[in-house]
C-alpha cells in the first residue's frame, strides 16, 4: 500500500473503522478536528459517539468549499482535518492539494479517506496529505468477501506513532484476510477501470431518464468538482448517487433489482444499490441529512464489473 500511494510505510487493520479509530488516537482531549460534513455514517458515529465523549471535538465543514475550509482551520484548537473525497454519498470533491497547503503551515495534520478512489485514481500523499486511510473492504480487496482497513503515511516519525497505537490498540488484520486483500490488490487497476467505464455510461444514461432528478457523479460535465478532478485525480471512480422523483417507488426498486444487489457495502465486483437515508447514513439525524441532500429520494449505486447494458436494463425496468 505504501508503494501504491507513494508513502514510506503502510499499515493493515481489521477494518476501515479500526484504521480510522487508530488514526484518531493520535489526537488528545481538547483537540478539535475539521471533518467533511457528508461523510460515511460510521465515521460520523465514531467521531460523535466514541471520540466526542473523550473530548475530541469534530467540526463539520463542506470540504468542497475552500473558503469554508480556510476559515475553519483558523479556529482555536484545531489540530487536524479529516477529509473524505469524493464524499459519501454525494460525491463532492475536495481540493486536497489546496487544503494541505493551508493546513501544513498551521501544523494541522491532514488525513484523507481515499476509500472511493484508491491509489489508482487519487494519491492523497502526493497531494500533500500526511495520511491516507482506507476501508480495504471496498475497492482494494474488491470482492465483497473480506473486511479490512489500511493507512499509508509519508513521515517516519508519524509512522512510528501510528505503529505504537496500532500495536497498543490491536485492531490488526488477520493473515487470511491479509491474503485475500493482497489477492484483490493484484486486479485492482483492471477492476476499477472497468467499474469506472460502466459508471460513466450509467451516470450519463440516468441523466436522460424522466423519473430521475439530480445525478451525482464526478465524471459528469456539470459536476461542480470537475475542475479539481481534472487537476488532482486520475479518474472519477464508480460511485453514483441519484434522486428519483417519487420516494414511494423505492421499496419496489430495492426488492426488484436482478443484476444489482440490494446491500450496504461498495467497491466490489458486484454492483450494489443502497438507500443511504435508512442504511449507511441512518446515524446522521434527519434534519442534517435533509440539509446535506441525503433525502428519502436518494439512492446510491456502487458499480461493478458486469456488462453495463445489463445494469442499465435492470434500472430501466424498475424506473
Ligand atoms: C468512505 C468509507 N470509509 C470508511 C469506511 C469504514 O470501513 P469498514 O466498513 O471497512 O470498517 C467505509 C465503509 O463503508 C466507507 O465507505
Amino acid at each position: 500500500m505504501a508503494a501504491l500511494d507513494g508513502g514510506i510505510r503502510g499499515f493493515a487493520f481489521a477494518s476501515g473503522l479500526a484504521a480510522i479509530d487508530t488514526a484518531l488516537h493520535l489526537f488528545k482531549s481538547g483537540d478539535r478536528i475539521i471533518v467533511t460534513e457528508d461523510l460515511y455514517g460510521g465515521t460520523f458515529r465514531l467521531f460523535e459517539k466514541v471520540f466526542r465523549p473523550f473530548g475530541l471535538e469534530a467540526i463539520y465543514v463542506d470540504t468542497s468549499n475552500l473558503e469554508s475550509v480556510e476559515k475553519s482551520l483558523q479556529q482555536p484548537g484545531v489540530s487536524g482535518i479529516f477529509i473524505e473525497s469524493p464524499t459519501n454519498p454525494l460525491l463532492k470533491i475536495a481540493d486536497i492539494r489546496a487544503i494541505c497547503s493551508q493546513a501544513r503551515p498551521l501544523g494541522i495534520l491532514t488525513i484523507v479517506d481515499n476509500t472511493f478512489l484508491t491509489p489508482v485514481f487519487q494519491r492523497p500523499l502526493k497531494l500533500g496529505a500526511d495520511m491516507a486511510v482506507y476501508s480495504a473492504t471496498k475497492y482494494l480487496a474488491g470482492h465483497n468477501d473480506v473486511v479490512a482497513g489500511a493507512i499509508t503515511v509519508t513521515d517516519a516519525a508519524l509512522a512510528e506513532r501510528l505503529a505504537f497505537y496500532q500495536n497498543a490498540i490491536g485492531g490488526i488484520l488477520g493473515p487470511q484476510d491479509a491474503w485475500l486483500t493482497l489477492r484483490g490488490l493484484k486486479t485492482l487497476s483492471l477492476r476499477v477501470h472497468q467499474q469506472q467505464d460502466n459508471a460513466m455510461r450509467i451516470a450519463n444514461w440516468l441523466t436522460t431518464h424522466p423519473h430521475v432528478g439530480k445525478v451525482y457523479y464526478p465524471g459528469l460535465p456539470h459536476h461542480p468538482g470537475r475542475h479539481v478532478l481534472e487537476r488532482e485525480q486520475i479518474g472519477p471512480g464508480s460511485m453514483i448517487a441519484f434522486e428519483i422523483d417519487d420516494a414511494t417507488r423505492i421499496p419496489a426498486i430495492l426488492s426488484g433489482v436482478k443484476v444489482f444487489l440490494f446491500a450496504e457495502s461498495l467497491g466490489g465486483v458486484e454492483s450494489l444499490i443502497t438507500y443511504p437515508a435508512v442504511q449507511t447514513h441512518a446515524d446522521i439525524d434527519a434534519s442534517t441529512r435533509d440539509r446535506l441532500g441525503i433525502n428519502n429520494r436518494l439512492l446510491r449505486l456502487s458499480i461493478g464489473i458486469e456488462n453495463a447494458d445489463d445494469l442499465i436494463q435492470d434500472l430501466k425496468e424498475l424506473l
